[in-house]
């Protein structure tokens, strides 16, 4: 049996729908339609996505179980929801530290993601000002050009954005969540196959599918396999809690497997619709696929420009990407602002504010590593570039890959058993997974990345 007795103090979920459009809000985000986009463009296409593909499978849908279920066992925020279940399980107490780097990964994402959403943000007014009408790339390259160049502008809607998180966050999540993400996903959904019809009739699909599917794995590196994998742990929100947070308010007795299932498949046909849409836009006009962060807003706004009503579809597209970033910027801080109410008895809305004033001025740094800041590099890369590596790269898959030792290893196979209530065949595959699959990918990926596997 689940744990019925259990509740979190947070509260729980309605029902099963309720936990799979929320989790769903919290997966697809900027991550699904902006950044797949561009790191698939700057990895070289097919052989990335396939890689990716394959993470998500392997990886990605046996951690978003694991996820799941130690939340619903634990009932609480990623951190108390560790250290209980180590205690109950007999593991070392150094596992509550798994859910510190967790809210320190989702708190850094944050700032950055605030960043762009606000990006997103000022595109639902310039969309709507007729501005893209009839103008050609370069056009729409210098209008972003001129944007992200100009610090106090971006700052205006990174604040914006980021206020219109704490209020969320701080009035609790579950409130109103559930009726937007139900409206919201279909109607994201619609405009995206407008979109991909769209790009179908450029004369350039095939050259975005062949793009996109062909795969040629002479031009993949080790580098590439890192960030397929690290952004199918970004995409599904995986690796920092926010699941393991949203599990922690699932009714018992809801299926993990199937509602897991659901979330993935969602997940990834609007990264792979999105990528339908910008590709032959970019090869259309011949643009560079490679061509970073920008790549949305210097493609999609010529389909604005030149399509039927692309004012009407364009501001919606804006204001339904500004919805899914706001459901997943909800899920980054959701973890810290629980733990804050648990243990130091915050209240939601003063947790929320100070992680949202703390992460809000880190973006700061994001915003110039655009404009003035532009010179330093660390690594080579911009401060947005070296964080958005380091969390989504490093933390998460590191997360992800303790959370399936301890899903696994540590947590007896009764308790997983119970708590996952999904008979016994695919209790049997979920286990081999976590216990073998994931672990020995994410360490081989992480050797062969670090150089390490050369040097032993
Ligand atoms: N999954 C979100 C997206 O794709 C980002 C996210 C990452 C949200 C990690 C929560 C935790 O946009």
């Amino acid at each position: 049996m689940a744990t019925e007795s259990r509740i979190s103090i947070h509260g729980q979920w309605s029902n099963r729908l309720a936990f799979i459009l929320a989790a769903t809000g919290s997966a697809v985000g900027l991550g699904n339609i902006w950044k797949f986009p561009y790191i698939t463009g700057m990895n070289g296409g097919g052989a990335f996505v396939l890689v990716y593909l394959l993470c998500i499978l392997c990886i990605g849908i046996p951690i978003l179980m694991a996820e799941s279920m130690l939340g619903r066992r634990g009932r609480q925020s990623p951190i108390n929801t560790m250290a209980a279940l180590a205690a109950e399980e007999g593991g070392a107490k150094v596992w509550a530290w798994l859910g510190w780097m967790g809210v320190l990964a989702g708190f850094l994402i944050l700032s950055y993601y605030s960043v762009i959403a606000g990006w997103a943000l000022a595109y639902v007014f310039r969309a709507a000002s007729g501005l893209f009408t009839g103008l050609d790339a370069e056009s729409i390259n210098n209008i972003f050009g001129s944007f992200v160049s100009d610090p106090e502008r971006t700052l205006a809607w990174h604040s914006i954005f980021m206020v219109m998180t704490m209020v969320v966050v701080a009035r609790g999540v579950q409130h109103g969540l559930e009726k937007s993400v139900r409206y919201m996903m279909p109607a994201l959904f619609i405009v995206l196959i407008v979109l991909v019809l769209y790009a179908a009739t450029t004369g350039y699909f095939s050259y975005g599918l062949r793009f996109m599917f062909a795969t040629d794995f002479s031009r993949l590196s080790w580098n590439a396999v890192l960030m397929a994998m690290g952004h199918a742990f970004f995409t599904l929100s995986l690796g920092m809690g926010a699941i393991m947070m949203y599990g922690s308010y699932l009714p018992a007795h809801t299926s993990i497997a199937k509602t897991s299932l659901i979330i993935a498949g969602a997940d990834t046909v609007v990264a792979l619709m999105a990528g339908l849409a910008i590709f032959p836009i970019v090869f259309a006009n011949g643009l560079e696929p490679a061509s970073g962060a920008g790549l949305i807003f210097k493609t999609l706004p010529i389909a604005f420009g030149q399509m039927d009503a692309g004012i009407l579809i364009g501001t919606l597209f804006f204001i339904l990407l500004v919805f899914a970033a706001w459901t997943s910027s909800m899920s980054l801080i959701e973890p810290a602002v629980a733990w804050l109410v648990e243990n130091h008895g915050m209240s939601r809305i003063s947790a929320s504010v100070w992680l949202g004033v703390l992460s809000w001025l880190l973006g700061i740094a994001s915003i110039l590593s655009f404009n003035h800041w532009e010179q330093y590099k660390f690594w080579g890369k911009t401060f947005f570039d070296l964080l958005d590596y380091l969390t989504a790269n490093v933390m998460l898959p590191l997360g992800g890959l303790l959370i399936a030792i301890f899903a696994g290893w540590v947590v007896g196979v009764k308790s997983s058993y119970d708590e996952m209530d999904n008979g016994k065949r695919g209790y049997a595959l979920w286990l081999f997974l976590v216990r073998y699959v994931t672990p020995v990918a994410v360490i081989l990926i992480f050797l062969n990345v670090s150089g390490l596997l050369d040097w032993l």
